[in-house]
């Protein structure tokens, strides 16, 4: 997909990331993306005392998709409390391909990357189509 405006992904995220709660860490992380019927989501990180079951800002998006209608994601940016590009955590990368359509794009630190890329080999839905109930 060639018209995927990431400025405005960006700036939807950096909006995100203002509403973030994370008084623990003090790194605010704002994610928005894409999702294939036009609309746009977004998610902020939300921290806890209980500092191992903080939520990560695309936990939050990922909820966000199956509040608002589902779907798959197609374009997805994540920024951190500068407003600059932010990769995505080993489990959120996960999280993500999950739930993201063929060929998704991310707008990562080293340029705009496929999920196939940010998270090669991946387990995923398909391994378990013989075995899910
Ligand atoms: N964080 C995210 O929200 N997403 C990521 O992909 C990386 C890390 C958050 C978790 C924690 O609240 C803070 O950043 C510092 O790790």
């Amino acid at each position: 997909m060639t018209d995927i405006d990431w400025d405005l992904l960006k700036s939807r995220a950096t909006e995100a990331m203002g509403k973030a709660y994370a008084p623990y860490s003090n790194f605010p992380v704002g994610a928005a993306a894409l999702v294939d019927d036009g609309r746009i989501i977004v998610g902020c990180n939300v921290e806890n005392a209980s500092y191992g079951i903080g939520l990560c800002a695309e936990c939050a998006l990922v909820s966000t998709l199956y509040l608002t209608g589902g779907g798959k994601l197609v374009a997805f940016s994540c920024v951190d409390g500068h407003g600059n590009a932010l990769m995505p955590c080993g489990r959120c990368r996960q999280l993500l391909y999950e739930h993201s359509a063929d060929g998704m794009l991310l707008a990562t630190v080293s340029g705009v990357k496929t999920i196939d890329e940010v998270l090669p080999d991946a387990f995923g839905p398909r391994q378990l189509i013989d075995y899910a109930g």
